[in-house]
């Protein structure tokens, strides 16, 4: 499908336009869930199993403490949240162009997404057709989100989250500091699409923790520290002032 990058913007920046402030004590939340979809020609794509319930549980969850709470959300079968402002796009550089959009607006940035590091390096406008026994099919890299926003943050907390086949927490950890996360959740592919997790809880200065095994319990604790966070960042004053001058929504192009 043809890229709506600019389209994903303006829809971002209408819905944020309407956005209540949230009460006295209470931050804004960016969080983005489900896969993304890369497309090859107009009936195929590259996807992976992620159904969202991870960042759509952890959108629920910051909405039930009081948080102002944004959703960007990939393509999944599962409903979005009632009562939460969502946006929906497919790839990842419609992901990247929504979350741009947003991320002045918000105090803490959750990265719940499984965004697909490579695409299909041409488009097809058309279907493509069988030919040779064999092709090859050449990939390119997508564009990091969160590595991108985290060089570029103001006072955010930005949470990440890593998959693997196992957690290895010393690779957790590494990824953490490398992509620039206040905290990374790293869990493994047995909690695609379930309620339940595997996930253990890496934060600068605190113990690996594991969070229950439940994605609502997960999402308390992720929402629990994250604000706990912000709050603390917001009370140096310098970064208050700051905070205050970037509270406006993007303006309309
Ligand atoms: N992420 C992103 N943009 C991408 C890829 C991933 O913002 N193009 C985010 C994900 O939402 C997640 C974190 O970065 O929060 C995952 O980082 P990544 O390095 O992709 O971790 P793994 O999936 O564990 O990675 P690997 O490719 O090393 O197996």
């Amino acid at each position: 499908m043809p890229l709506t990058t600019e389209a994903a913007s303006s829809e971002v920046t209408a819905l944020l336009g309407m956005m209540a402030k949230p009460a006295e004590g209470k931050l804004r939340y960016l969080i983005t869930a489900g896969p993304t979809y890369e497309d090859l020609d107009q009936v195929r794509f590259l996807g992976n199993r992620s159904t969202g319930r991870m960042g759509i549980t952890l959108a629920e969850a910051a909405a039930a403490q009081g948080h102002a709470v944004f959703l960007i959300l990939g393509p999944t079968q599962l409903a979005p949240p009632k009562n939460i402002s969502t946006v929906r796009v497919r790839c990842a550089r419609e992901m990247l162009a929504a979350v741009q959009t947003a991320f002045d607006w918000c105090d803490v940035l959750c990265m719940a997404a499984a965004v697909a590091d490579y695409r299909p390096a041409d488009y097809v406008d058309g279907k493509i057709h069988k030919g040779n026994d064999e092709i090859n099919l050449p990939l390119v890299r997508n564009p990091d989100i969160l590595h991108t926003l985290s060089e570029t943050r103001s006072d955010q907390i930005i949470v990440g989250f890593s998959l693997d086949t196992h957690i290895v927490l010393e690779e957790a950890e590494a990824k953490r500091k490398a992509k620039g996360m206040d905290i990374i959740v790293a869990n493994t592919q047995h909690a695609f699409g379930g309620v339940s997790t595997d996930a253990v809880i890496l934060q600068n200065g605190a113990d690996p923790m594991p969070a229950g095994n439940s994605k609502e319990q997960l999402s308390k604790e992720i929402v629990n520290r994250s604000s706990e966070l912000a709050i603390k960042m917001a009370r140096n004053s310098s970064h208050s002032m700051r905070m205050a001058a970037r509270r406006k929504p993007p303006e309309k192009k």
